[in-house]
């Protein structure tokens, strides 16, 4: 996924930034490209679509540093099984990630095909209403711990669904964060 952001940039942003951070190595990964240049500038950021508005301590999410635009493992993942699969990301379509936490993937999915709406549920209320604040173009929602969700059966192409009955809230109670 990582490449279909970067390609959104120039090749003079992409030189700059190897010169800024990278003392102008070209043997840089796709990822740390792109989120060592969401710090470069601005520009180059709204360019790819990134933020590095992070949540703070008190808000769950699972990856944690300074340095960080959202899960781009896991999107890398999600698009290495889709490719080995032959499926694609529709060029409208409507994804969810289903226990999104204070909702790093779906930050990077959303960058990576900008013309997809992308939603986030997850019980944990506060992670919910932080990602609403500050992850632009994508919709987060309160789910529950059962089912159902508040969608209409059938409404999205795909979800994802990383990590999440390995841990389960117990008894409806929110785990410990
Ligand atoms: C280990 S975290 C993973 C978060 C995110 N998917 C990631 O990979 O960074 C597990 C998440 O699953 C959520 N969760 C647990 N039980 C759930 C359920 N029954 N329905 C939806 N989300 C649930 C938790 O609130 C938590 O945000």
């Amino acid at each position: 996924m990582g490449q279909k952001i970067l390609a959104r940039l120039s090749p003079d942003d992409i030189l700059l930034i190897k010169q800024k951070v990278f003392g102008g190595r070209d043997d840089v990964s796709v990822d740390a490209m792109i989120v060592q240049g969401a710090y470069v500038s601005e520009e180059i950021r709204s360019k790819m679509g990134l933020s590095i508005v992070n949540p703070p301590e008190n808000i769950h999410r699972m990856q944690r540093g300074n340095i960080y635009v959202g899960d781009t493992y896991s999107a890398n993942m999600v698009g290495s099984i889709l490719k080995k699969v032959g499926i694609e990301f529709l060029s409208a379509g409507k994804y969810l990630d289903f226990g999104c936490s204070s909702g790093s993937l779906t930050r990077i999915l959303k960058a990576a095909e900008p013309d997809s709406q992308f939603f986030g549920v997850d019980p944990i209320k506060s992670s919910i209403d932080w990602a609403s604040k500050n992850i632009e173009g994508a919709t987060f929602k309160v789910s529950n711990v059962e089912p159902p969700v508040d969608f209409p059966d059938g409404y999205f192409n795909g979800v994802t669904a990383i990590s999440i009955w390995s841990h389960p809230f117990i008894n409806s109670r929110p785990p410990r964060i």
